[in-house]
């Protein structure tokens, strides 16, 4: 059978993570790493044995050698590039935040449905060992935490998360990975919220906040997001959901899993990925590859994108109104 081509667009950290999935995985060829900087492009293309590199995305989503694409730019240019692949019919990983609006993101949701193409999301976490277990282990959560809290990020490193017009805001920018993690292990939709927030590193928008959720089957959750400094016992990401005597606590950026079951020795799980930041990464590309290739599988689809950007930006909403903001049905 003949491999499924990728091309992979946006050739810095992330996308950088998605291409050497690629070429380790074995179930795909990576034909082409594209950048508009063209010496990311060459360079990535160059250490991951990519066929070609190239600075013109319009050229590898129009080409027939290409099955799927892998969005891994700033953020704005999300909304276009994933419109485009769709036109062409291409299946696309899509990195996160979808796009910058949820009017956006329901433009992209349309056109990859009339398309009939698949689109997976990135949000990796879902595809954690240490996730999947705190998942089985309370199916259905009455309580539900997440936390990640930051080291201040050093000047000039990815400087551009700062921009709202290239990112949609710091804060937003991460925060639909907790509210796509917490909606995952729920099962269920937030439908109200409320929230504080505070610029912890001097930027005009706020880039921390505490919002307190309510899901609709009852639940509750709690969000802390923020630029304040890691954790040093939790690290960066962690969750927790927890229902009568028993509790999965996930740390260690999603790797690890303590499950507390009241009376009972804790159990432990660990997630095999040796690079927080790839956690989960390879797992969700596979399972893009199980999805094209016809097998059922459980992806992070275009809807997850666009709710987790829609209670993001309620969660901004109640920020900035101090009241309590209802989730929008769409
Ligand atoms: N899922 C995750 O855990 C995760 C982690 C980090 C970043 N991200 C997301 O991945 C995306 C990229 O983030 P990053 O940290 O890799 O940023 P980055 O700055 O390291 O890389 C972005 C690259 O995109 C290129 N680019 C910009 N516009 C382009 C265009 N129109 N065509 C082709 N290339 C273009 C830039 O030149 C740059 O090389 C963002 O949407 C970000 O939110 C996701």
């Amino acid at each position: 059978m003949t491999q499924l081509g990728v091309a992979v667009v946006g050739c810095g950290f992330q996308g950088g993570i998605h291409a050497r999935n690629v070429a380790r995985s074995g179930r795909a060829r990576l034909v082409a790493c594209v950048d508009v900087d063209g010496e990311r492009a060459d360079h990535l293309a160059r250490t991951t044995g990519a066929g070609r590199s190239g600075t013109r995305p319009e050229e590898v989503l129009a080409s027939s050698d290409v099955d799927i694409v892998v969005v891994a730019t700033t953020t704005h240019t999300h909304h276009e590039l994933a419109l485009e692949a769709a036109r062409h019919e291409k299946h696309m990983l899509l990195e996160k935040p979808m796009a910058m609006t949820v009017d956006e993101c329901l433009e992209i949701e349309q056109a990859c449905s009339e398309a009939g193409i698949i689109a997976a999301l990135g949000y990796k976490f879902r595809f954690t060992d240490a996730v999947r277990e705190a998942r089985r282990a309370v199916p259905s959560p009455s309580v539900l935490v997440a936390q990640t809290l930051y080291d201040p990020s050093p000047q000039g490193a990815n400087a551009w998360v700062d921009d709202r017009a290239l990112s949609g805001g710091r804060l937003v920018s991460s925060l639909v990975h907790s509210v796509d993690l917490l909606r995952y292990l729920s099962g269920e939709e937030i439908i109200r919220i409320s929230a504080t927030g505070a610029s912890i590193t001097g930027t005009a928008d706020p880039d921390t906040t505490t919002a307190s959720l309510l899901f609709r089957n009852g639940a509750i959750g709690s969000i802390v997001h923020g630029t304040a400094g890691a954790s040093g016992l939790l690290s960066t990401w962690s969750f927790q959901t927890a229902d009568l005597g028993t509790n999965a606590t996930v740390h260690d950026h999603g790797r690890r899993l303590i499950v507390h079951r009241q009376g009972e020795a804790d159990t432990i799980v660990v997630d095999p990925c040796g690079d927080p930041y790839e956690a989960g990464t390879a797992q969700l590309f596979d399972a893009l590859i199980d999805a094209v290739e016809g097998e059922t599988t459980e992806l992070p689809g275009p809807r997850d994108g666009t709710l987790s950007l829609l209670v993001a930006r309620c969660i901004e909403q109640a920020i900035a109104g101090g009241q309590a903001v209802t989730v929008p049905s769409l």
